[in-house]
């Protein structure tokens, strides 16, 4: 406005008509991004971590930067779907399945705010808040992207207002965790700003950033993923000794999204530090082309131990891999290399079939799953898990095929979604325990079919012992964990591998699996994580919901049911905690 002080009245005039028909259409034309302008009262964080000395600083001059260059045209991920396809699938039958969804998020929402406003997680027996995260308001944070994505304005801007008075240093706790931290608060901040646009999202993302990455401020750079607030401010900080993989493996996206939005090389930086050292060692492991399931940071990246897998301790490691190429627009090819060769070792070593009891009328159903492998390097030993973390496997054996053009690994990842989807089918309740074990069939590189065995079925079910309850349906033969937590895994595959071949399938596939959880886990407030998913009517709830019900399980089963435009798997990739970040787009696309 300075410049227009010194015009000429009648060219004022024009210049503030030309820019009110610029800022006209400007918000016209975002309309949908901006829906309201507010001024919020923001609350900074209480200590400047920006400006605190760092103990290990890391000179600008020797950060690696963002690639340059233009972003790649990446394959086309979503099955094309035709005006005719649209018509009669997604007609008035997916619209009342959305809106029960929807019901149910507005119902949780509810009892959220009415006992536990501001808190972590709301306990849905109880009727209490609890704060397993810092206190901070996860469930607040985690919520923001679905609110809008279904179309809760009035809610998201409450959860804004809120969201604007956090303070990063008020804590009821001496530390954070790295991990959980970025992929709930900072991965569902940075996603709501990439959907809403509104600033005041992506500076308190910028001032968590700033606290999180002194989590790297330590002797080599690599993180502490228990983050101590005080070790870090009296430089005493070191890198985690024993560290799980997938918190090590899943800061990638969050990181380099805030270092592509707030133009600060840091984090990005940081980030590819990490990758650089998965580059080194992937060949060197145990089980080459994976990473055990914890590694030694402080001591450079050692990889000695000697369990793969892609459930808990692992998982989002390689889900990001493959994610990490897209949101880098194409232009680190390193990111497709490290998943390829992962995807490789995947199905050579992880995958089975179930043996499957011959009581289909025509032919078993042609699915796997991903279990646990222990190896010395010499002996390669597959224990037949299935657990319902690794069930996003499904997502990820798809995505990569679609991306890097392997129809093979499109069609693992259907059988992967479809054995998740399977195992919810056999159980009493109409879902899949936590972690259980199948009789799997001899792996051979097909991956083919075996006939049912008994004998051996009921060897391995003596072997294990059930504990009370119910006998297990076939093929199961273990119980580790009988819970059912709220989780997302299986409907998150199920949501891709339709948005990827568009087969109709599985929008009753996952209708089936909605009712099996609402049925399972509904109370009279809210929604509640149960004991035993072989129970045999009413079930026992557990006082537990957490943050990822309305940030992860709810958005998929929304989304499966809306139109496939709407967060297209061609405009966002989803980050572990089903964040969608806005993707980059090749010069002149974009839709
Ligand atoms: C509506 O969609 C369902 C599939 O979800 C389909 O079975 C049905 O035939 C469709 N109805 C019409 C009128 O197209
Ligand atoms: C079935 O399993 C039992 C027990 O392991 C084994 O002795 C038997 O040979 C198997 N039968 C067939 C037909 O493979």
């Amino acid at each position: 406005m300075a410049v227009l002080i010194s015009q000429p009245k009648f060219q004022r005039i024009a210049l503030l008509a030309a820019c009110s028909l610029i800022v006209t259409y400007f918000l016209l034309e975002r309309s949908d991004r901006i829906p309201y302008q507010a001024n919020w009262e923001y609350v900074h964080t209480s200590f400047d971590w920006a400006n605190r000395v760092p103990k290990y600083p890391i000179p600008e001059s020797l950060m690696t930067r963002l690639p340059e260059g233009t972003p790649r045209d990446l394959a086309p991920v979503q099955h094309v779907f035709t005006e005719g396809e649209l018509s009669e699938t997604h007609n008035k039958t997916q619209a009342d399945r959305r809106d029960a969804v929807r019901q149910a998020a507005i119902k949780t929402w509810n009892a959220y705010g009415e006992y536990a406003w501001g808190r972590d997680q709301l306990s849905p027996q109880s009727l209490r808040g609890a704060d397993g995260f810092n206190g901070w308001g996860a469930t607040l944070v985690d919520s923001l992207d679905t609110l809008w994505i279904m179309g809760l304005r009035k809610e998201f801007k409450q959860a804004v207002r809120m969201v604007a008075k956090i303070d990063w240093a008020k804590t009821n706790s001496r530390d954070c965790s790295l991990f959980e931290s970025t992929i709930r608060y900072l991965g569902g901040l940075l996603s709501a700003y990439d959907l809403s646009g509104e600033k005041v999202l992506l500076n308190k993302a910028a001032e968590l950033g700033e606290m999180l990455y002194a989590a790297f401020d330590t002797p080599n750079h690599l993180p502490a993923n228990n983050l101590n607030f005080i070790a870090v401010k009296e430089g005493l900080l070191y890198a985690s000794k024993r560290e799980s993989t997938a918190a090590v493996g899943t800061l990638s996206m969050e990181f380099t999204r805030l270092s592509q939005l707030t133009g600060d090389p840091k984090y990005f930086h940081v980030i590819d530090n990490i990758k650089k050292h998965f580059e080194r060692t992937q060949d060197t492991t145990k089980l080459p082309g994976m990473w055990p399931m914890f590694i030694d940071l402080r001591n450079d990246f050692i990889t000695e131990d000697n369990a793969f897998s892609l459930g808990a301790m692992s998982d989002s490691a390689y889900e990001y891999l493959s994610k990490m190429y897209s949101l880098l627009g194409g232009l680190d090819e390193t990111y497709k290399r490290l998943h390829m060769k992962a995807a490789l070792t995947i199905k050579q070593h992880l995958l089975f079939r179930p043996m499957l009891p011959d009581s289909y009328p025509a032919s078993p159903p042609d699915i796997l799953f991903s279990g646990t492998v222990l190896s010395n390097g010499k002996i390669i030993e597959l224990l037949p898990d299935v657990s319902h973390l690794g069930c996003f496997a499904g997502g990820m054996f798809a995505l990569g095929g679609k991306l890097f053009h392997d129809e093979e690994h499109v069609k693992i990842g259907e059988r992967l979604a479809r054995g998740c989807a399977w195992a919810y089918d056999v159980f009493p309740t109409g879902i899949m325990p936590e972690i259980s074990a199948v009789v799997p069939c001899k792996q051979t590189p097909e991956l083919t079919q075996c006939d049912w065995n008994e004998t051996l079925w009921r060897e391995k079910n003596s072997a294990a012992p059930e504990s009370g309850g119910r006998p297990l349906p076939k093929p199961f033969t273990v119980m580790r964990d009988r819970q059912y937590l709220l989780r997302p895994e299986a409907i998150e595959s199920v949501f891709v591998l339709y948005r990827i071949t568009g087969k109709t399938d599985f929008l009753d596939l996952a209708w089936r699996m909605w009712q099996a959880v609402k049925a399972a886990t509904e109370t009279k407030w809210a929604f509640s994580a149960i004991m035993d998913v072989n129970a045999d009517g009413s079930t026992t709830k557990i006082d537990a919901m957490e943050s990822y019900w309305m940030a992860e399980t709810l958005k998929y089963y929304y989304l499966i049911f809306s139109d496939p435009e709407l967060i297209s798997l061609d405009d966002f990739v989803f980050n572990t905690e089903a964040h969608p970040f806005r993707l980059l787009k090749a010069s002149g696309g974009g839709k």
